[in-house]
């Protein structure tokens, strides 16, 4: 009871930026150029959508040929910048060809080994390989699959598929060989890009070897390039493999960028919804370059000498969108971090900060809850004075998370940028900017261009109460549907409420017009940031031979935010035995990747479900939370509610 009293009052709490921060900001130096006085101001003129994006199209990017129309808008279908000739390349590559600055400062885990690229070379590591690419037949359209960790090889890849106007589609590193098979064959990909292996933890993650167990099952695929990253022994397919250092070696490193439309497709990027089969979120060069852009030079202010870290991986959007190509369009100072944040120990992050002088740090919540659980000593290690903003991402953060956060990690000088998104919206929507007063776990306000609210059932605005978070207007970072999948591309977005984008997040306004996301509504889970559909880990749970049914839900988690609990009905006659337990987390640990492993299984007689047949999660939720379970007559088993609580 005190504890929630303490929370109440800290989130009545502002925090006001420094007269130095606004004064400073590029979004306060543009409004001056503007004429526009005030936050509120912007805000309001922004709502002009077509005056504004084409105004953050001028402060970001350059057209090889402009555009006709700002925007056509077209049964939920966008086309911003319409007719523009553009590659995503030329700004965030091609024009940054002859500078010695570093675009990258990347660390391996193994400790010392630290290399630092220049504009200049990345320009040439990518023109080798798209020629390598090119001289295997790549062009415009095609789809690659890159399965590769946190090695500079990843931005090297997606920059030398977009020179060449093909599609990348990346599956993160730790998703397992039959996740990364899945998406390769719904993209039907003839060339894939992976490595041999690298650094976990002090281990050797064999890559390659998961590679190869996907590949036994995808007949679109040719070729599979492989970067030599740990050069632990791997098995070759002769017919199929090729390595990187062999196939660029010969290459030039010049190599002309395919001239495209703004709006043809740059990447696809598989993410999880209600059904057990990932959606595969298409972006696009122009708008998504604008998108991306706009909102990191402003949202995170970045100018000629700050070093930048989004601790993400680039196989999530965030690394997409924030270490890959709005920082190289912005032309800044990145840094990549191969590993574990606790290896060698838990202050490796704050020795990486310390040693490049980083100034702005961008994580997420789960990752902050960890290091408060690690200790405040582990930071007073080092020197943190160069950092001058924070950010966060991926779920809500806590108040208490956000105190640390500010307090330990930001010396009470930095403010935190809390920005709502999603690998559909592109670039952040919901989010504070270096003029805005924070509140600790609001993400405050919509960037301008973005109009959002929150609606009830019945699609009426609502203040200080729960309801859908929606977003009212296109914006160009905005997806460009689902890949092969117009149908779900409108029944997931479009259907709720006709004309408006429904996220699938349950938030509330207050009445300073601050947005509070709560999390997502009850068919997706957030594990430690990560996005896992509940029935994604029922669909590989129900591969299992012995399994018959079943259900899982999130349960809150102190670090994670959510963890995973399975209720599991087995086959008739299967015994229940601890080795069976264990056998099925491992399982959907293959299906999916270790993230989604289940923290419990519990195994039961029935579950509760409609006359229809379908299993009824919220209420299993809510009767394993203790809560309200609202009325169950209308279910065809109620009794089964009741026996959830004697589960083995
Ligand atoms: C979902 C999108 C966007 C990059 C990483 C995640 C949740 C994201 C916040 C935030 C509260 C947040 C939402 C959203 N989320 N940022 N600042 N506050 N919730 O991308 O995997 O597509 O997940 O993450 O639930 O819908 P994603």
């Amino acid at each position: 009871m005190e504890k929630d009293l303490v929370v109440l009052l800290k989130e009545k709490r502002v925090f006001k930026p420094s007269k130095e921060l606004i004064e400073n900001s590029n979004v306060k130096k543009w409004m001056n150029k503007q004429g526009i006085k005030t936050y509120n101001e912007l805000l309001e003129k922004a709502k002009d959508i077509e005056w504004f994006w084409e105004e953050a199209a001028k402060e970001t990017i350059e057209w090889k040929k402009p555009f006709d129309k700002v925007l056509e808008w077209e049964n939920h279908y966008a086309n911003w910048f319409t007719k523009a000739q553009y590659n995503i390349v030329f700004d965030a590559l091609d024009k940054h060809k002859d500078k010695d600055k570093i675009a990258f400062i990347w660390e391996g885990e193994p400790e010392g080994e630290i290399e630092k690229i220049s504009y200049k070379k990345l320009y040439k590591e990518v023109n080798k390989l798209a020629n390598a690419m090119k001289t295997m037949g790549v062009k415009k359209g095609d789809r690659v699959g890159i399965y590769l960790p946190m090695i500079p090889a990843l931005p090297i890849s997606m920059l030398a598929c977009a020179k060449l106007g093909a599609i990348h589609s990346i599956v993160f590193s730790g998703f397992s060989a039959n996740a990364f098979r899945e998406r390769v064959n719904d993209e039907t990909a003839k060339w894939v890009v992976t490595c041999d292996g690298f650094y976990r933890r002090g281990k050797i993650i064999p890559l390659k070897k998961a590679a190869d167990e996907a590949l036994l099952e995808t007949p679109s695929v040719e070729k599979c390039i492989v970067f030599k990253r740990t050069g632990e022994q791997v098995e070759w397919n002769e017919k199929r493999d090729l390595w990187w250092h062999e196939i660029t070696e010969k290459e030039s490193d010049e190599c002309e960028t395919e001239i495209l439309d703004s709006n043809d497709t740059l990447f696809i990027l598989y993410t999880s919804g209600t059904t057990g089969k990932p959606k595969g979120i298409i972006h696009d060069h122009g708008g998504y370059a604008v998108g991306t852009a706009i909102t990191l030079k402003w949202v995170f202010d970045l100018k000629e000498n700050d070093v930048w870290w989004c601790a993400a991986d680039i196989g999530w959007i965030t690394g997409h969108s924030y270490i890959v190509y709005a920082p190289l369009i912005l032309g800044v100072t990145s840094v990549m971090y191969e590993g574990a944040p606790n290896f060698p120990e838990a202050d490796r992050w704050w020795e990486i900060i310390d040693r490049h002088k980083i100034s702005v740090l961008y994580t997420s919540p789960t990752a902050i809850r960890m290091f408060m659980h690690f200790g405040e000593e582990w930071i007073e290690k080092h020197d943190l004075s160069s950092l001058r903003l924070l950010g966060s991402v991926g779920e809500p953060i806590n108040p208490e998370a956000w105190m640390w956060y500010y307090k330990y990690i930001g010396k009470e000088n930095c403010q935190i940028m809390d920005t709502w998104w999603q690998t559909e919206t592109g670039n952040h929507c919901i989010t504070p900017l270096p003029i805005t007063d924070l509140k600790p776990g609001s993400a405050t306000k919509p960037f301008p261009g973005i109009q959002a609210d929150v609606f009830n059932r019945e699609g009426k605005p609502i203040v200080d109460a729960g309801g859908e978070l929606v977003l009212l207007k296109p914006w160009p970072g905005m997806l460009k549907g689902i890949y092969k999948n117009p149908d779900k591309y409108q029944k997931t977005y479009w259907e709720m409420y006709p004309e408006v984008y429904l996220a699938g997040d349950v938030a509330r306004v207050d009445s300073d017009g601050y947005f509070w996301v709560q999390g997502r509504d009850s068919d997706v889970l957030k594990v430690s940031g990560h996005r896992i559909g509940n029935s994604e880990i029922e669909s590989a749970l129900v591969s299992h031979p012995l399994v018959a049914e079943a259900a899982a839900i999130g349960k809150p988690h102190e670090i994670k935010g959510e963890s995973i609990t399975a209720f599991v009905i087995l086959k008739k006659g299967t015994e229940i035995s601890e080795e069976l337990r264990k056998e099925l987390r491992e399982h959907v640990g293959k299906e999916i990747g270790k993230l989604a492993r289940p923290d419990e299984i519990l195994f039961v007689e029935a579950l509760p479900k409609t006359r229809s047949g379908k299993i009824m999660r919220r209420v299993i939720k809510a009767k394993v939370l203790g809560k309200d379970t609202g009325n169950i007559s209308t279910l065809s088993n109620p009794e089964a509610v009741e026996e959830l609580l004697k589960a083995k």
